[in-house]
């Protein structure tokens, strides 16, 4: 089974994403951005104000399609339970807002160029959180962190969401960190639960 957790940044998915270590231990653990030498090349367009949106997608799916065939799929092969701190709801989201206005239906592009050999995630858990907020908490330390642009990447995991509402579960990350970690566990059991 794969489990993603999903949510614009200062959502605090990360810090639950290290609880879950503690609180879950027999889970794998993976995320994207990885940390291959794939995942190096994103973070250093990440820091790129000036890098290309197009360029950014496909570094980005680039790291998906190693994280796939090296990490995700070995491990889903071997009977063990996947948790992706984000995955491809990141770039439909992310790189879905970048595009906008760069080519038409940047969304429903991004999520073409993946169907033909991503895996979909069985579940995810979705951090809810006002943009303004995850902006200020996130200190707006890179291109994607501006509160306008995080708007516009939570309508399009709003749209996600609302393509498939079966396989989201929603937290109110805006909550106190032990509360968002409660409902992560919570969220995470009864998926694990069916
Ligand atoms: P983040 O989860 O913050 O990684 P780390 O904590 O290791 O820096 O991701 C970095 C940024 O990249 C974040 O602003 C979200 C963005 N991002 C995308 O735009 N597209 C993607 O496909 C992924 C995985 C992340």
């Amino acid at each position: 089974m794969l489990v993603t957790l999903e949510g614009i940044d200062g959502s605090g998915k990360t810090t639950a994403w290290e609880a879950l270590h503690d609180s879950h231990p027999d889970l794998t653990y993976t995320a994207e951005p990885t940390d291959s030498w794939y995942g190096e090349a994103v973070r250093r367009s990440l820091a790129d104000d000036d890098a290309d949106p197009m360029a950014d997608l496909f570094l980005f799916t680039a790291d998906h399609a190693d994280h796939l065939s090296r990490v995700v799929r070995p491990a889903l092969e071997r009977g063990e339970v996947v948790v992706s701190d984000r995955y491809s709801d990141s770039r439909y989201a992310y790189q879905g807002a970048s595009l906008a206005g760069v080519i038409k239906r940047p969304m429903e592009y991004v999520r073409g160029i993946h169907q033909p050999f991503t895996r979909p995630p069985d579940a995810t858990i979705y951090f809810d959180v006002d943009p303004q907020v995850g902006a200020e908490r996130a200190g707006a330390t890179d291109k994607f962190e501006a509160a306008g642009y995080l708007a516009a990447v939570q309508e399009n995991y709003e749209t996600l969401v609302g393509y498939e509402p079966e396989r989201f579960v929603r937290v109110d990350a805006e909550q106190s960190p032990e509360a968002v970690l409660e409902a992560v566990e919570d969220a995470l059991d009864r998926i694990l639960d069916g």
